[in-house]
């Protein structure tokens, strides 16, 4: 879905392009191989929001590597506050003495990636990065590491490649400021 049209009374406008994307992945997928060439590589991808990206960043590189995905969620607006959150599919393989990298489609307040850090800790994994692809320092309340980042971007709310408004507009190939109207 490349046409920049509302399913709803929103209105989109385009943060970052397709072809900006494209260049930032290539850009990524080369730093990650030359990186973790000769180690043995799990890409964790934390769903759903950043299915394309890993897909799209995986082609990229050349190096093998491992898939897993991650989903969790938060309990409530209250609870997400403190970092609770909840596994509600976890991995399928070990990590123990992997290099692990997490891909993330949005770090914001960071708890969610918090809370991922520290679970995954106690696994034992060789190393543990992160990868996102939009990075919002202005919303952050836990401070996480970001290794690898694609755009820094303000307090907005955004949609397209991979990230929702209910469901929606993950399928646009560029990322979009999902305007309320007034
Ligand atoms: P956190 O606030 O860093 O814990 O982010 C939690 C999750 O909220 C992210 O992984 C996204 O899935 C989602 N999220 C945060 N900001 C946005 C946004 O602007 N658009 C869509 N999803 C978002
Ligand atoms: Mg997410």
């Amino acid at each position: 879905m490349s046409e920049l049209k509302p399913y709803d009374d929103n209105q989109l406008k385009v943060i970052v392009t397709q072809e900006q994307i494209e260049e930032k992945i290539i850009e990524l997928g080369k730093k990650i191989s030359e990186d973790y060439a000769g180690q043995e590589l799990v890409m964790i991808g934390v769903l759903r929001g950043s299915t394309y990206f890993l897909i799209d960043l995986t082609r990229k590189m050349n190096i093998p590597f491992a898939i897993d995905f991650i989903s969790i969620s938060q309990y409530s607006e209250q609870a997400s506050s403190t970092g609770v959150v909840r596994i509600t599919k976890d991995l399928d393989v070990s990590i123990s003495d992997k290099q692990v990298l997490i891909v993330e489609d949005i770090v914001d307040t960071g708890l969610s990636l918090g809370y991922l850090l520290r679970n995954l800790k106690t696994r034992n994994p060789a190393g543990l990065k992160v990868c996102t692809l939009l990075n919002v320092e202005a919303r952050r309340i836990v401070e996480v590491p970001v290794d690898y980042k694609g755009f820094d971007i303000p307090n907005i709310f955004v949609v397209g490649y991979g990230l929702d408004y209910n469901e929606k507009y993950r399928n646009l190939q560029l990322i979009a400021e999902l305007k309320r109207p007034k």
